[in-house]
């Protein structure tokens, strides 16, 4: 009998402080309804002094084995995404499970930007398919106030900090679970989104840059084929797909998801407005939103898909 991942708890951290766009266009030539018309973005959470990425994935970390009703001591395999780790290294994966009070199991991060969650996804649900673990937890956390330039107005009016986590956990014989993730990514698009710093290349962090007129146009192709090969994958059909979790990047390209997908806009969770872009945290933030609240139910088919710096993409269709 093959063994599914089961997503058996999901928690969400947001940092206390929030920025909103009245508070931007104080000290930046911009305004809310531009940051608004062009983004759905009205509010952000930016961390506080002191608080890293590894705090957010702890409290997150935490709420979620709290739901699944879980003990640190159980979980086996921590896949923590980020583009934005506490320190070069080691992984902040192992920051968070010495946190949480694990003293086994493994913990590594994964990088694929803003596709970070489908990838951990995946690479999770691999290692419970392959029976190399049964309970993992995954996690997307992200701290992007710390990589923006702030003088940027093209860019630091997007992205916020936060972070999500799900426990998955294996069964065997389910109709249930994690159905199938599709991850891609395409090298060639390396400078369309990316960091001008690094530990190999300027020996300092960096700032986020970014083509954004471009990076649009191949989200809303690159999504759509994904999505596309999740349902072929699985002999499904958009019909069948009870709920949209989407990274939130942009709302027009969330709504253009939605309008291939023909779904009602009820079907679509969207969390931009509160939360603008947070990278790897995006997902996992709205699924624990929407499971949280009762919207996602048991049997539900939810399905996911987000793109990223690399260029990485990617979807992900779980029976929940
Ligand atoms: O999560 C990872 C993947 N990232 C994404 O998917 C982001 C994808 N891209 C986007 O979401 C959009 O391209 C943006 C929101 C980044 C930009 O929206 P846009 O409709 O593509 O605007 P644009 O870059 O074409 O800029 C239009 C105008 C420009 O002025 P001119 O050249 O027309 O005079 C910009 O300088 O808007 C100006 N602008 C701003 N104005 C006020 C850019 N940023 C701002 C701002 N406030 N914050």
């Amino acid at each position: 009998m093959s063994i599914r991942s089961l997503v058996i708890g999901c928690g969400s951290y947001l940092p206390e402080r929030v920025v909103t766009n009245a508070e931007l266009a104080e000290r930046l030539d911009t305004s809310d309804q531009w940051i608004v018309q062009r983004t759905g973005i009205r509010q952000r959470h930016v961390a506080a002094d002191g608080e890293v990425c590894s705090d957010l994935a702890r409290n997150a970390a935490e709420r979620a084995l709290a739901a699944a009703g879980v003990k640190a001591s159980e979980i086996e395999l921590v896949v923590l995404a980020t583009a934005t780790p506490d320190n070069t290294f080691p992984a902040t994966a192992t920051r968070v499970q010495a946190k949480l009070g694990m003293t086994g199991g493994a913990a590594f991060d994964v990088q694929a930007v803003c596709s970070g969650f489908i990838y951990a996804l995946a690479v999770a649900d691999n290692f419970i398919k392959a029976g190399q673990a049964k309970t993992a937890l995954v996690i997307g956390a992200e701290t992007f106030s710390r990589i923006l330039d702030w003088e940027d107005r093209s860019t630091c009016v997007l992205f916020g900090d936060g972070a999500g986590a799900v426990v998955l956990r294996a069964e065997k014989g389910s109709a249930r679970g994690v159905l199938s993730t599709h991850i891609h990514s395409d090298g060639r698009d390396y400078d369309l989104l990316y960091v001008d710093g690094g530990p190999s290349t300027t020996r300092t962090t960096g700032y986020l840059r970014m083509e954004g007129r471009e990076i649009f146009k191949l989200a809303v192709q690159r999504l759509a084929a994904a999505v596309d090969e999740a349902l072929d994958a699985n002999k499904l059909t958009a019909r069948d797909i009870d709920w949209l979790v989407p990274h939130q990047a942009n709302r027009r390209i969330i709504d253009a998801m939605g309008r291939k997908l023909e779904l009602p806009a009820e079907k679509v969770v969207v969390t931009i407005d509160r939360h603008a872009n947070t990278s790897a945290a995006s997902i996992p933030l709205a699924l624990a939103e929407a499971a949280g609240d009762g919207r996602i139910k048991p049997g539900q088919l939810v399905l996911m898909e987000a793109m990223g710096g690399g260029l990485t993409w990617g979807a992900s269709l779980v029976r929940w």
